[in-house]
Order: structure tokens, then sequence, then C-alpha cells
């Protein structure tokens, strides 16, 4: 009885600091956070896309290079919850538009993405040349695949991420802006997807 009334007692004696502690972090961080600059903003976002606009993330893509309008419109998905991606959704869901164009146009300024120094397999190489050709990627992406207006670079971007995002539109689970994308994968077999997204990430394809 005496143990659990002094327990008791503890308990009660911690919670009102406690509680003024987080009352004070609820209104601290928010004007913080609206004066913070965007250079430091843009910290976590390159601890997780590369700091140089290449990706060492799995699955994470490159953002270097990429045409602002794309990012911006992508930003725009991830705020509207029209493209699922954690943490893509909770990190951008206060974000305001001009946060947005902010972010998209800062980003864009990133070098682009180099390819990996060494994993080129010529074969596979050859064969998803072929397979972009028939498809017809560099018609919307650019010959040299560097995206423009709303449409991204695809080349030397991660191969791990091209793969995931062609197999998304291929189900539909993500549908894009525009429905071209889903189109152009529904008719592409996977190992087609495979073989494309390698001769992608070691772009430029050798002479
Ligand atoms: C914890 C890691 C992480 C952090 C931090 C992060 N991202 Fe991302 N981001 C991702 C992942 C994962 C994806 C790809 C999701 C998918 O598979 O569709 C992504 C996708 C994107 C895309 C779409 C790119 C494309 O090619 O389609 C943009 C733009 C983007 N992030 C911008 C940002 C910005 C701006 C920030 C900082 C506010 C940020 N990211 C912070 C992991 C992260
Ligand atoms: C008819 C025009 C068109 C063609 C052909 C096309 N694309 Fe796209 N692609 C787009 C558009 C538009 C988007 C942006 C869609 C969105 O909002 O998700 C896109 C987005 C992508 C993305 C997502 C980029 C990212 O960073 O998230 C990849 C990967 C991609 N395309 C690869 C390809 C490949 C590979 C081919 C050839 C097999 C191809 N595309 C052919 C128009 C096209």
């Amino acid at each position: 009885m005496a143990g659990r009334s002094f327990q008791g007692r503890r308990a009660g004696t911690l919670r009102a600091p406690a509680l003024a502690l987080l009352a004070g972090a609820m209104l601290l961080p928010l004007p913080r956070a609206e004066a913070e600059p965007l250079t430091e903003r843009l910290v976590p976002c390159l601890a997780c896309h590369g700091e140089t606009g290449t990706s060492q993330t799995p699955e994470v893509p490159s953002l270097g290079g990429q045409p602002a309008d794309f990012l911006l419109i992508q930003l725009y998905q991830f705020r509207e919850k029209q493209r699922i991606a954690e943490p893509m959704n909770e990190l951008t869901k206060d974000f305001t538009d001009d946060d947005l164009r902010a972010f998209a146009e800062q980003m864009a300024k990133l070098p682009p993405p180099v390819p990996p120094p060494e994993g080129r397999q010529p074969e596979l190489v050859e064969k998803g040349r072929v397979a972009a050709q028939r498809h017809r990627c560099g018609t919307c992406h650019n010959p040299d695949m560097s995206g423009h207006d709303q449409i991204g670079r695809i080349g030397a971007q991660r191969e791990d991420y091209l793969l995931k995002a062609l197999r998304e539109y291929k189900t539909g689970e993500r549908r894009g802006y525009d429905p071209a994308m889903v189109e152009v994968a529904r008719g592409i077999p996977d190992e087609d997807l495979v073989a494309i997204s390698h001769y992608l990430a070691y772009w430029p394809p050798a002479q």
C-alpha cells in the first residue's frame, strides 16, 4: 500500500515538468522551422538522395539534373497522396506550394547522376538497348535520357529504383500524373524491364 502511494506521488511530481517540457517543445520548433534557411532544410533530403546528385541509398532515386518541373509535380503528388511512398508522403504533408517549388528548384541544380564504376554486364546492356528502342523511351525522355519539362531524367538513375518504378507503373500501383508510363510499361515483359533498368543505370552506353 505504502509503496504504491509513494509511486503514485512520484509519478505525479514527474508529470508536471514533463508536460511543461512537452508544451514548450510543441510551441517552439514551429517558428524556428519556418525561419530555417532552405539549405538547412535540404540536409535530411540530401542524406537520403545524395549530396552530389547521385544517390547511394538502395531504392532511393538520384535527383541531380532532374528537370525542376518534374520534381515539382512529383513532390505535389506526394503531398496530395496521389503517389504513395513512405517517407515522402509524411515529409511533404505540411509543405506549402512555395516550399514544393523551392525544393524542386534547388534539387534540380545538383549535378546529373553518374553510373556505378563497375557492374556493367554488356549482354544485359545490349538486351536493354534493343528493348528501350522498341518501346521508344527516348522519344519522350530525350534521346540522351535527360528528360525535359515534366518528364524525368532516367539516364544513370539507380538500377534498383528504375526497376521498382517500372514494375509499379506496370501493375498500376504508380499511376503518374500522366497515364503514359502505365501504358508503356503494361506491354513490357518483366525480363525486359530488368534489362532496360540495367541499360539505363549504366548510361551512357559504351560507344
Ligand atoms: C529517408 C529517406 C528519404 C528522405 C529523408 C527524403 N527522401 Fe525523397 N524519396 C525517398 C524515396 C525512398 C523515394 C522513392 C519512393 C518510391 O519508390 O516511389 C523518394 C522520392 C523522391 C522524389 C521523386 C523522385 C523521382 O525520381 O520520382 C523527390 C522529388 C524527392 N524524393 C524529394 C525529396 C525532398 C525534397 C526531401 C527533403 C524534404 C526528401 N526527398 C527526403 C527517400 C527519402
Ligand atoms: C509517351 C511518352 C513516354 C514514353 C514513350 C516513355 N515514358 Fe517514361 N515517363 C513519361 C512521363 C510523362 C513520366 C512521368 C509520369 C509520372 O508522373 O509518374 C515518365 C516517368 C518515367 C519514370 C519515372 C522516373 C522517376 O524518376 O520517378 C521512369 C523510370 C520511366 N519513365 C522510364 C521509361 C522507360 C524505361 C521507357 C521506355 C521503355 C519510357 N519511360 C517511355 C513519359 C514516357
